[in-house]
Parts: structure tokens; sequence; C-alpha cells
């Protein structure tokens, strides 16, 4: 599956994005970020709000943020559908998987590059997804870390020894270049921004990654 992240969008014609991820894509991926947690900041409720609004594909929030717990209900009640944190952001991860069902969406726990993924074990039996970083999460436009197709291929072998459905997202440069790769290392979904929306064809680019 193709989230879209609208990180990458042009916000003057957000609309017209969207009608293209809802077109093309299965998933509106959107990046939260607080300038704390990471060092850039991006948007916030009414962008995300008024992209639900026109929505026809599930909203996948993407929260960069400190203190995670304090914005699960207002996700939930802006529309969104999957919300994943950051591991290191969050005290306690089962609280906020907790507060994430409880509010009525797809709980994700995600990691950066530099975060062992044997921590994401303790999670997948009670996550529906989880979200491996493929950048340093705060800026579209990175190169793809080639040591992410290992940490995949090990959570992915996780999963399937622990017999459970838990979902891999990879994030960050990700395009038609590396798609079939990280499949093959066991990724379900992937998200990608500039590779589409700076496309002189996004429609290409996202044929590109099917
Ligand atoms: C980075 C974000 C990504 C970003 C991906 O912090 O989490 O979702 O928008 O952008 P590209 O596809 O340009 O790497
Ligand atoms: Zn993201």
């Amino acid at each position: 599956m193709v989230a879209v992240s609208m990180l990458s969008a042009d916000f003057l014609h957000l609309g017209q994005d969207a009608d293209f991820v809802n077109e093309h894509a299965d998933f509106f991926h959107l990046d939260i970020m607080d300038g704390v947690f990471v060092p850039n900041i991006s948007y916030g409720f009414p962008v995300v709000e008024a992209i639900a609004s026109v929505a026809k594909k599930p909203l996948d929030a993407h929260l960069m943020i400190v203190r995670p717990e304090n914005y699960v209900e207002r996700m939930a009640g802006a529309g969104v559908g999957m919300l994943s944190f950051h591991l290191n952001a969050a005290e306690n991860p089962t609280q906020v998987i907790n507060l994430i069902h409880a509010n009525g969406m797809k709980a994700g726990v995600a990691v950066n590059p530099d975060i062992p993924v044997e921590r994401l074990f303790p999670y997948l039996p009670v996550c529906e997804f989880v979200l491996i970083m493929s950048v340093f999460a705060g800026f579209g436009g990175q190169k793809f870390i080639e040591t992410s197709y290992g940490r995949i291929e090990t959570v992915r072998k996780e999963i399937a020894s622990q017999g459970l459905s838990c979902l891999i997202e990879v994030d960050g440069g990700v395009s038609g270049k590396n798609a079939a790769a990280l499949k093959s290392a066991g990724a379900d979904i992937l998200v990608a921004g500039s590779a589409v929306f700076k496309a002189s064809d996004p429609a290409e680019a996202v044929w590109q990654m099917r």
C-alpha cells in the first residue's frame, strides 16, 4: 500500500493534492512536528481537518511530538484513523496505545534509525502497525538510509515468529527505486512525499512504486 505524505504537497493548492491522493494512493500520511521532538514545525489541526473534510482515503497521522498522549483525542476528533507516535517520545507507550484504541483509531509505534528495532518487539502484539523510519524524522526530501532493509527484515521475522498481524510502514526517502526491495524486506505500507509531489508526473511516481 502507498501512503502519500502531505508534507511535500502544494499548500496553496491543497485541495488539488488531496484529490490526487484520493485518486491514486491508499492513505493520507500527515506529519505532525512540534519543533521540540524534531527540529522542525509542520502543520496542525486546521490542516488535518481541512484534508479530512475532503478525504476519501484514511488519514494516517505520524506524531513527531513530545507528550503524544495530549493530542490523541483531538486527532480522533479531526478524523484521523491511524495514529503513530515515537517510542522515545512517550513515557508509557502502552498507555498511549491504549488511549489511541480507546479513541477508535489504529495504533502505531514509530522508531528513528538510531533506535534498535528490538525495542518494538513488546508492542507488536498490541498495535496494528509499526513505523520504521528510513530517515531521521523531521524533514521531507532526505536520502534513504540503506541499513533500513535489515531493520525491516528483523521486525518482519519477529511478527511472523509471534504469528501476529501487525503491519510494517516505512517512511523516508521512499520512491519507485526502492519500493520493490522494501516490499521484499517485509514492508506493507510505503510512505512517500517528495518522490510523488516533486515528480514531473506524480501519478506515474505512485505507479512506479506499485
Ligand atoms: C519525515 C516524515 C516523512 C516525510 C517523507 O520526518 O516523517 O513522512 O514527509 O518525505 P520523503 O518521502 O520526501 O522522504
Ligand atoms: Zn512521516
